[in-house]
């Protein structure tokens, strides 16, 4: 492989990094914020893996943690506003404190001269609205248009690049789907619906963005996984295509005009049962760019559960594959099929690389972390991406997952995808190797 070098890339294109609010902020009842789904699911007594409640505690390290973004010599800081922060009860009376915090974050983020992309929804939905059924209750439309038309008045003069939805698959698979995550909830009559929901709220976002926001540059993403058969008998070959239906163009297609991926799923027709005159071209809105966020590669077979989808996954750690350690299977070289599949869309116009990145359980030792592991994972997936773009797809930018170890959902603090160490007792923050190794592949640009 050859040795990429920053230098190699287009002049324009963006390098960046990306935090969420709840794996970061903390201060998850104070500062007038009502609770969200994620407060109240990590709270519960059989939730073992701890809580974001102080997280890395973004809301008082703001202005450091954007600052170590900058120097890393990013372009880019994309972050994600809590809805709960904003508007405590989902809707009606607003939290005047949080609308500042955000002000105080672009701010910094414009004084510093790093761009500020903003997600509107990264899996925290305030837990008033879920008591009324969250995403599964058809009025989350007027819920999330409120919210979003006061998020991009508010900010939109200061604002330009705005991400409608993170990775909608994995909020409403997990959480509605497989009860994994927050609000954890199972079963197909809570996917289908939620799914739906999520769809023409993806939609109807990106319009009020491109309403509200003069020159906006609008986006959403998507998760995605290399999906590959167990072998080559036809009955895994179609379940692997229908795990590749899933993950990779469920919440895609209908945005592009293409419908549910019912080609590959013909028991996803049941979702039109959720279906009101006119939501056809209702869940179509043609985005500037799309966000691709890569992980992990998935090995598939054919399976009499669960029901739509008759095909499960063998587990990397069954396969003698290298793994993270979330016991996914790292493989870097996905991201180029990734990146083409996404470009041969005719009608996705720019892809951003909008979460990239890999788990270790990261050793402090005499105030330095060697991960070693991470910067090959790093110069592996950028000579990818570079030959991608060889390849002519559309990809424009790379933003890695994350800046500082943080709050990584169902797995907790064990996770560590930072560029920086965190210390969960102290909130010091260690630039890893990995950092530095960025720092000065982006300063020979
Ligand atoms: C999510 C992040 C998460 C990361 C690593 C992505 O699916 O957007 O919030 O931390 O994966 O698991």
């Amino acid at each position: 492989m050859t040795n990429v070098k920053a230098k190699n890339f287009p002049k324009d294109f963006k390098w960046g990094v990306t935090i969420s609010a709840y794996q970061n902020e903390g201060k998850w009842n104070t500062y007038g914020k009502g609770k969200s789904i994620w407060d109240t699911f990590t709270n519960e007594p059989g939730f073992k893996k701890g809580n974001g409640n102080v997280a890395t505690n973004f809301y008082h390290h703001y202005k450091e943690d954007i600052k170590r973004a900058k120097d890393l010599n990013l372009d880019v800081f994309r972050f994600s506003i809590s809805w709960a922060r904003i508007l405590p009860k989902g809707t009606g009376s607003i939290n005047p404190k949080g609308v500042r915090f955000y002000h105080d974050v672009i701010n910094t983020c414009i004084e510093l001269d790093i761009e500020p992309w903003v997600t509107l929804y990264h899996w925290d939905l305030p837990q008033t609205l879920e008591n009324k059924g969250g995403w599964t209750n058809r009025n989350i439309i007027d819920w999330f248009s409120e919210y979003v038309e006061f998020c991009t008045k508010e900010y939109g003069n200061k604002v330009k690049k705005w991400i409608v939805l993170n990775e909608p698959m994995s909020f409403v698979g997990l959480g509605y789907f497989m009860g994994m995550h927050a609000p954890g909830k199972k079963g197909i009559l809570n996917f289908l619906p939620a799914a739906h929901h999520t769809t023409l709220c993806q939609a109807i976002g990106g319009r009020i963005v491109r309403k509200n926001v003069e020159n906006a540059f609008v986006g959403t993403t998507f998760s995605c996984s290399v999906v590959k058969p167990v072998n080559r008998l036809v009955k895994h070959k179609r379940a692997a295509e229908r795990i590749d239906a899933l993950l990779n163009r469920f919440f895609i297609e209908p945005a592009l005009g293409l419908g549910y991926p019912t080609d590959s799923i013909p028991g996803l027709k049941q979702i039109e049962n959720y279906f009101k005159e006119g939501d056809k071209e209702l869940m179509q809105f043609d985005f500037d760019f799309i966000g691709v966020q890569y992980y992990f590669k998935i090995v598939a077979k054919h399976s009499l559960l669960p029901p739509l989808l008759f095909a499960t996954e063998i587990p990397a750690t069954k396969r003698n594959v290298k793994t993270n350690n979330m016991g996914m299977e790292i493989y870097p070289k996905g991201l180029l099929k990734m990146l083409e599949k996404f470009s041969a869309y005719e009608n996705v116009k720019d892809i951003y690389i909008t979460e990239s990145g890999v788990c270790f359980d990261d050793k402090l030792k005499d105030e330095k972390i060697k991960d070693k592991n991470r910067i090959k994972y790093l110069k592996k997936t950028f000579y990818y991406t570079l030959m991608a773009l060889e390849k002519n797809s559309k990809v424009k930018g790379y933003f890695a997952w994350t800046l500082v170890d943080n709050f990584e959902w169902a797995e907790g603090i064990s996770a560590r995808f930072g560029l920086y160490y965190t210390d969960f007792v102290t909130q010091k923050r260690f630039i890893k190797k990995s950092g530095l190794w960025l720092q000065k592949f982006l300063s020979k640009r």
